[in-house]
């Protein structure tokens, strides 16, 4: 890996071929000239063959010989929370930079550990979102540092929904340790407001299982973990709100996240999702104003990802049937990784923020336990924006 050179392609190795592998690799063999995915694995050979064979790679391993693949710098770990921690630690260990799915581990102290391998072999380490580098959390970023919606006071998070076995093939995992609305929505929300407006401070939260009980397609599970947060948090620069995490509400008209400053409020785009409209209420005028947002859907999306005139043909060909590009670009935080070894500048997805993420997330249970508010000992910097005027799926 000493020998990366400018130009050339950083090699990829999918660990973990199930649902959400196919949107990683839909992008990633797709989109990116700086990486090339070489082979994937996954505890099921099987899986790994069809996947292997569908995205036309060159192999597919197992998890051992994937990690220990001299063609590859950056395995993406794209496993079940439960097994994100050791997935990790083996990448590491044999000298490989890692990209996760969130959350980057269940805990802290695995979080820690995980960086601090990683710092001491001089390795990148980071999870998903990388929601926060699409063009709806990017011009919400830039309009709030602008000063659009004047200083930030407080906000509302909320992601209340009836769960996802109602859509995932395979939904168990969610009630089991690691899994609850606030591990695995949490963190869209959570890093979206860090990178917005900087580290958490504190939390507090109640929490609960709503219902004990639920239907996996035919089959009954227990739940073992809380699936109804309702938590406050107030960053270190003295903004404060709310964050409600559920899997037991059948339905709401909360906002999904709103900022609310001293000149305006901010309706952000779901945090879940790389664009989206950007709404900003305007407490001068007394109306909503559309500053990001404004004309057809063209000009907004060439306005919010700031394209040039040629970068609208392409989205036409892309996305023929619905003429306005999807928002999942996730591996779109792989590539950033991936530039930044080659460019050799900080990844904006990195051991700092996700590790941050990961205590703010795990705080709400702890403060719901003990009764008390939690104190954060973490803190991270905010990840650079990214520079105007690129092409979709262009990075730097
Ligand atoms: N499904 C989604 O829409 C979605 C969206 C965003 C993020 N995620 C995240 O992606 C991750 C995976 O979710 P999913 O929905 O794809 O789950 P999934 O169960 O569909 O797929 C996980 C795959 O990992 C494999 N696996 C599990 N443990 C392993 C191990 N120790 N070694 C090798 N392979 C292993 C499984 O066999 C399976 O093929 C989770 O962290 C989840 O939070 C999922």
């Amino acid at each position: 890996m000493e020998g990366i050179m400018k130009n050339q392609r950083i090699g990829v190795g999918i660990i973990g071929c199930g649902t959400i592998s196919e949107i990683y690799l839909t992008n990633l063999t797709t989109h990116f000239k700086n990486l090339e995915v070489v082979a994937c694995a996954d505890m099921f050979p099987e899986k790994a063959v069809q996947t292997q064979k569908k995205f036309g790679l060159s192999r597919s391993l197992t998890v051992e010989e994937l990690v220990t693949d001299k063609n590859i710098d950056l395995v993406v770990n794209l496993t079940i929370p439960g097994a994100h921690y050791e997935v990790n630690m083996k990448a590491l260990q044999a000298g490989k930079h890692v990209y996760c799915e969130k959350p980057l581990a269940l805990t802290y102290d695995e979080a820690n550990d995980l960086a601090e391998e990683a710092a001491k072999r001089e390795l990148i380490i980071g999870s998903a979102p990388d929601t926060f580098l699409g063009a709806g959390l990017q011009t919400c970023r830039r309009l709030i540092d602008q000063g659009e919606i004047g200083e930030p006071i407080g906000f509302t998070a909320n992601l209340v929904s009836p769960g996802h076995e109602l859509w995932h093939p395979a939904a168990a995992f969610y009630y089991e340790t690691g899994g609850g609305p606030m591990m695995d929505m949490g963190p869209y929300y959570i890093t979206a407001l860090v990178t917005l407006l900087g580290p958490v401070d504190k939390v507090s939260c109640f929490a609960k299982s709503g219902r004990k009980k639920r239907m996996i397609g035919q089959q009954e599970v227990t739940t073992k973990v809380n699936t109804h947060y309702t938590g406050i948090m107030e960053l270190s620069t003295g903004v404060t709100g709310n964050v409600n995490m559920s899997f037991d509400v059948w339905d709401s008209d909360l906002p999904l996240l709103e900022i609310y400053g001293t000149k305006g409020v901010m309706r952000v785009p779901d945090p879940n999702m790389f664009g989206g409209q950007v709404t900003i209420f305007d407490g001068d005028k007394m109306r909503e104003t559309v500053e990001a947002v404004k004309g057809t859907p063209f000009d907004r999306i060439m306005k919010m990802h700031h394209c040039k005139e040629e970068c609208v043909k392409k989205i036409e060909s892309l996305y023929p049937e619905e003429n306005i590009p999807r928002s999942n670009m996730r591996g779109f935080g792989v590539a950033d990784m991936a530039q930044s070894i080659i460019d050799k500048r900080p990844s904006r997805i990195n051991a700092e923020v996700s590790k941050h993420i990961v205590e703010a997330l795990t705080a709400f249970d702890q403060a719901a336990q003990n009764g008390a508010v939690y104190l954060m000992k973490s803190t991270c910097k905010r990840p650079e924006s990214l520079p105007l005027a690129l092409e979709l799926w262009e990075l730097s």
